[in-house]
C-alpha cells in the first residue's frame, strides 16, 4: 500500500501587480485545491514557506521520501499541482522521472531536500 504524504499549500503568497485588497493567491490555489486532492495526498494549508518573490509556493513531502517545493504557480494552475502531487505519491521515493513532470514543474522547482531517513 502507497503511503500518504502532504501538499502544503502556503495561503500567503503574493504575485506582482496585483491588487493590494484582493484575496492572497496563496489562498485561492489553496481554496481551487480543497476538494481537488488526489488519492492519498493530504492538503496542509501552511504560512510562508520563505519563497515570497516566486509565489505561489507548495510543497510535497512524505515519509521516506525527497521533499520538492516549487513556485511561480497561479490560483489558476490547481490542476498542475494535483497532477504533480499524484505523481510524487506514486514515485516511493518522491523522484518523479523527469520525463514524466510537468514543464511547470520542470522549470520551477525551488528546492529538493533529501529524505529524513537518509
Ligand atoms: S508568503 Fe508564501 S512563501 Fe512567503
Amino acid at each position: 500500500m502507497t503511503e500518504t504524504v502532504e501538499l502544503l499549500v502556503c495561503v500567503t503568497c503574493k504575485r506582482d501587480g496585483m491588487d493590494p485588497a484582493a484575496p492572497r493567491p496563496g489562498r485561492l490555489l489553496a481554496d481551487a485545491l480543497s476538494g481537488a486532492m488526489p488519492e492519498g495526498v493530504v492538503l496542509r494549508e501552511t504560512e510562508c514557506l520563505s519563497n515570497c518573490t516566486r509565489g505561489c509556493t507548495v510543497a510535497l513531502r512524505g515519509p521516506g521520501r525527497w521533499t520538492y517545493v516549487y513556485g511561480n504557480l497561479a490560483p489558476e494552475q490547481a490542476e498542475t499541482v494535483t497532477d504533480g502531487a499524484a505523481k510524487f505519491r506514486a514515485a516511493a521515493d518522491g523522484l518523479v522521472p523527469w520525463r514524466e513532470r510537468s514543464d511547470h514543474f520542470r522549470k520551477n522547482c525551488i528546492a529538493r531536500i533529501p529524505p529524513l531517513e537518509a
